[in-house]
């Protein structure tokens, strides 16, 4: 289990919505705001409409932080990529159930923990829970997707996700199970404390972190709305 118990909340601003431009000063005013994790989304074109970066941008934040890296893989063969990422630095792996595999999720899952990293598993809003039922007793987090993966700044998908995130909630306690309960996608002031009020304690920020201006108020303010 990760150095933080499954229910205290973090924010967790993603590096998807910082300036790319300034990503070392990026990373350093989200460290120097208090954030513990920060997350990478990694997405290639085809399981997600979108191309964001892959392990080279993964490394070039680890050798500037010491933060928690949290890196969300939106991509398929993530299995064929694993050794490049986990090399990289990443230190907890969440892929999607929904992608394409060369071994599978499972195995995909065991080759994460037996490298010593952690390892989530990702549900797009259209995925029932009951997907992630043979992978939740070995993972430490689920991550429920409150948008469509792909791109920051989207409208919160509450009807469509909270009652799945309330159902891995009552399951995992239901099971004495431990995974963090991480979601992700139009997470701001008005809209963490719903996903806080179904069980969420992770808690991904893109446009609402590094979206503004001043960092360490943004984060106490999202911090403030899911204490
Ligand atoms: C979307 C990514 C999210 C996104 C969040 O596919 O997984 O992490 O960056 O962005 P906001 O917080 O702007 O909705
Ligand atoms: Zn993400």
């Amino acid at each position: 289990m990760s150095s933080v118990s499954h229910v205290t909340p973090l924010i967790l601003p993603s590096l998807l919505a910082a300036n790319w431009s300034q990503v070392g000063n990026e990373v350093a005013r989200a460290e120097a705001a208090g954030v513990k994790w920060l997350h990478l989304d990694v997405m290639d074109g085809a399981f997600v409409d979108n191309i964001s970066f892959g392990p080279q941008m993964v490394q070039t934040v680890r050798k500037t932080t010491d933060m928690f890296l949290d890196v969300h893989l939106m991509i398929h063969r993530a299995d064929h990529y694993l050794d490049r990422f986990i090399k990289a630095g990443a230190d907890n792996i969440t892929i999607h159930v929904e992608a394409r595999y060369d071994s599978s999720v499972t195995e995909t899952l065991r080759r994460i923990r037996a490298a010593g990293k952690q390892c989530g598993i990702a549900l797009h809003p259209d995925t029932p829970f009951e997907v992630a039922l043979p992978y939740v007793h070995d993972i430490d987090l689920l991550l429920v997707m409150t948008v469509v993966p792909g791109f920051g700044g989207q409208p919160f998908m509450e009807k469509e996700t909270m009652p799945k995130l309330a159902a891995a909630r009552d399951y995992r306690e239901a099971h004495g199970l431990k995974y963090h309960l991480e979601v992700d996608g139009g997470i701001y002031t008005h809209t963490a404390p719903i996903a806080k009020k179904h069980g969420a304690n992770l808690f991904v920020c893109g446009t609402s972190f590094f979206g503004q201006a001043d960092a360490a108020q943004a984060h106490a303010e999202l911090a403030a709305a899911v204490a």
